[in-house]
């Protein structure tokens, strides 16, 4: 397995752990504050994208995907 792990958490957001660089479309980077682990929107209702805000629960976001 690779240093980052990235896991599709059930109707929820991505779960991205490891070393982490995240970039904004300038190639700025976010300030992570040193997390080991951040979560980022895959439903769209974040207010605070990229990053999840817990907002997938109230839109009723599904996704339950299984790997092969
Ligand atoms: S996945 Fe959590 S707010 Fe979008």
């Amino acid at each position: 397995m690779s240093d980052i792990q990235i896991t599709t958490l059930s109707n929820g957001p991505l779960q991205v752990k490891g070393p982490i660089d995240l970039l904004d479309p300038t190639g700025k980077p976010f300030d992570l504050g040193g997390k080991t682990a951040i979560y980022l929107c895959r439903c769209g209702a974040s207010k605070n994208r990229p990053f999840c805000d817990g907002a997938h629960k109230t839109a009723g976001f599904q996704a339950d995907e299984k790997a092969g």
